[in-house]
Parts: structure tokens; C-alpha cells; sequence
């Protein structure tokens, strides 16, 4: 079952749901990046001394770490502590961490609980929510994982104090995102804010992950309306995954801004959404991510190639999420390879 995620309002708050979160356990395990056990896990450790002494595993940063490999290690590492099936493994750090742990968790011993604390804006708003776990293979992103909702999840905005702008802003187009789909009020506030100020405004990071939460209590294994949230998906990874392979990586978010830029074209297009409101959007999402950059750009056929093979496809149509207004969009809408070419063009 999908509990809501707790989001404490102070300190002591904060203390209080990880006590009840650990009751039950047989053990606790902790997994966390070298950032995230630097940066966070001092805080975890001084609110709860009884984990203090906890084993600690630790990944190195970055998404080429959720992988098989790192996955068969921590399995490998929680059977020799003799982690039993009432263990619990708490998984802090961003997307990669509650990704890789949350998939770790779900098949060790055929499943074991979880503790998502999330530290980045992505893994706040969006990563720790919703119950997919996985890992990629061979560049393949997420081509394996599972849905299995974790025990819980503690969102506590204090954590953000040390990420880089750069993440932040990433978040932010996840914030965005979910407006764009249910929430005209919620797309406006963010709007207002520098990614940087986006931890003083914990409202906006509930609001946020309460859409996403809503969304997937409706449809938790994605037969119909999850796919709402992959608005910016199906050209954003496409940029994301070219990016990387042209040496100029960029972040997921600003890839899914793009993404929604162009999706934006595509349904201005299909007229499916009035030309001011597809103006308002890709306006203020260039001002605050600007535009993919030529060198991405100019590799068309690879950048088709990658829309057409993403897995959210069915059998060879490629399907897409729309925006249909601010606050609204469509899910499932086919849509051929001369739209993409002419939503491309238009950056
Ligand atoms: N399961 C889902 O529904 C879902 C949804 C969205 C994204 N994701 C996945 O999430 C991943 C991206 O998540 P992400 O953007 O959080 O990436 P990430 O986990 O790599 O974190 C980004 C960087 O920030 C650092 N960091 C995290 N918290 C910090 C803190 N408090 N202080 C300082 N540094 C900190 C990390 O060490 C890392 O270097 C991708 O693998 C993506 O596929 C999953």
C-alpha cells in the first residue's frame, strides 16, 4: 500500500517519525552516496543514537553506480551480515540511492522493508514516491527493477541545505512538471522562485509530491493515468540519453524541461492546446533552462532513434504524454516521426 509520505515540521517531528519508522525491525541497514553519508547522515545518526552503529554501505555518486553490479555487492553485503526478513534498509541519498535500494530491498529475500529519506529536490518531489524501483543495464535506463512501495517515506526539507543549484534546479522541473499536469496554481508559485529558495517553501515540495502520490494511488503498476507524470519523458530522455552520449551531459531535469518544450510544440501542432497557454510554457521554461544546445541537436536521425525505441512505446507507435493547458494533459496520443522532426526544428 502507498502510505503517504510523512513530511515533519520540526526537528523534534523529524526524530519522532524515524523512531516509528524503525520500530519492528530486526536490523537496520543503511544505504547511502559518499555526498549523502557526508552531508546527511550525521543528522540521522545525532536524532537516533540507536542506529548510530548501523553498517553503513556506501555507493560513489552518480547514476553509472545503479547498476547490476552495485546491486549483487549490497545483496552480497546484507547476506553476510545475515540481514533476516524483518531487516530494514533505510535508503538515503537522491533517485540513485532510493532506485538501487529501493530494488535491493524489494527482491532481497523476496522483499524486505524499506525507509526512504530522500536528500535531493528530484528524490523529494518525485524518485522516493511512488514505488518503482530499479536499475539501468548496458545505458538501458530502469530496464530492470520492480513496483513495491517502501515502508515509508520522510521528506525533510533540511537536507536540501547542501545540494548543489544545479540539483536544485533539476528538481525544480519536476515541480514544474506536476503543475503543468494537475495543478495551474502550484506550476504559477513555483514559478516565482529561484531554485536555490525552493527549501524555505517545504508547502511547495508537498504539494508537489502529493500530485505525484495521488496520481499513482489511481494507477500504481501505470495501466492508464500514472503515465501522466512521463509528460517531458519521451523527448527529455531522448536529449538526456544523446547528451551523455555526445560528451556534454546534462541533468535529468533540464532534460525534461526541454522535453516539455517540445512536447508542447508537438500538441500546439495537433491542436490540442491554445497558442498563449503553449507560448506560457515553453517561455518560462527556456528562461529558466534554455534550450538544448546545437551539438545535441544536430544528431536528428539518433535523437529519432531514441524516441522510437523508449520503452513506454507500444508496438512500434510511439505514444506520448501531451500537454492539453496549464494543469492538464493527455496520455497515450500517437504521434509520428515528422512531428517530432518539426518539434525538434523549433528549438
Ligand atoms: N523511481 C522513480 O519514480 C524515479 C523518478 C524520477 C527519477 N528517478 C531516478 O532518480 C535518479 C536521479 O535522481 P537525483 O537527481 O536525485 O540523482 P542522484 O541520486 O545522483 O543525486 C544527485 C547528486 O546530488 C548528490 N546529493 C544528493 N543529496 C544531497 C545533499 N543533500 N547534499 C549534497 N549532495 C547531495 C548526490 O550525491 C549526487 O551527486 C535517476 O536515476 C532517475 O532514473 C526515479
Amino acid at each position: 500500500v502507498l502510505r503517504p509520505a510523512v513530511i515533519p515540521d520540526s526537528p523534534e517531528a523529524f526524530e519522532h517519525a524515524l523512531r516509528a519508522a524503525l520500530t519492528e525491525a530486526s536490523g537496520v541497514f543503511v544505504l547511502g552516496d559518499e555526498n549523502t553519508l557526508n552531508h546527511c547522515w550525521p543528522e540521522v545518526a545525532a536524532r537516533c543514537p540507536e542506529i548510530q552503529g548501523s553498517p553503513l554501505m556506501e555507493i560513489e555518486p552518480g547514476e553509472a553506480f545503479k547498476c547490476w553490479e552495485v546491486a549483487g555487492h549490497l545483496l552480497e553485503t546484507l547476506a553476510e551480515y545475515r540481514a533476516d526478513r524483518q531487516a530494514l534498509l533505510i535508503c538515503l541519498g537522491g533517485g540513485v540511492v532510493t532506485d538501487l535500494g529501493g530494488f535491493v530491498a524489494s527482491v532481497y529475500k523476496r522483499g524486505i522493508a524499506a525507509l526512504h529519506l530522500p536528500t535531493s529536490l528530484m528524490g523529494q518531489v518525485d524518485a522516493a514516491i511512488g514505488g518503482k524501483t530499479g536499475i539501468d543495464l548496458e545505458g538501458l535506463k530502469n530496464a530492470v527493477g520492480t513496483f513495491r512501495f517502501p515502508k515509508e517515506v520522510i521528506v525533510w526539507p533540511q537536507f536540501l541545505t547542501t545540494l548543489p543549484e544545479e540539483e536544485m534546479r533539476s528538481g525544480m522541473a519536476e515541480m514544474l512538471k506536476h503543475g503543468l499536469i494537475a495543478d495551474p496554481g502550484h506550476w504559477k508559485e513555483v514559478l516565482t522562485l529561484r531554485p536555490t529558495n525552493i527549501a524555505e517553501r517545504p508547502d511547495l515540495i508537498e504539494r508537489s509530491l502529493r500530485i505525484k502520490e495521488d496520481i499513482v494511488r489511481n494507477d500504481p503498476h501505470e495501466t492508464g493515468q500514472r503515465a501522466l507524470l512521463n509528460l517531458g519523458h519521451t523527448m527529455g530522455h531522448a536529449l538526456e540519453a544523446e547528451a551523455l552520449q555526445s560528451g556534454h551531459p546534462v541533468s535529468h531535469g533540464s532534460a525534461v524541461a526541454w522535453g516539455i518544450m517540445a512536447e508542447t510544440r508537438v500538441a500546439l501542432a495537433k491542436g490540442l492546446i491554445a497558442r498563449e497557454e503553449a507560448e506560457e510554457i515553453i517561455t518560462a521554461l527556456e528562461k529558466i533552462f534554455g534550450k538544448p544546445s546545437p551539438e545535441i541537436l544536430r544528431h536528428t536521425e539518433s535523437l529519432l532513434g531514441k524516441i522510437i525505441n523508449d520503452k513506454k512505446n507500444r508496438g512500434g507507435e510511439v505514444r506520448a504524454t501531451l500537454p492539453t493547458a496549464i494543469g492538464s494533459a493527455s496520455f497515450g496520443i500517437s504521434v509520428s516521426e515528422e512531428e517530432w522532426m518539426a518539434a525538434l526544428e523549433g528549438y
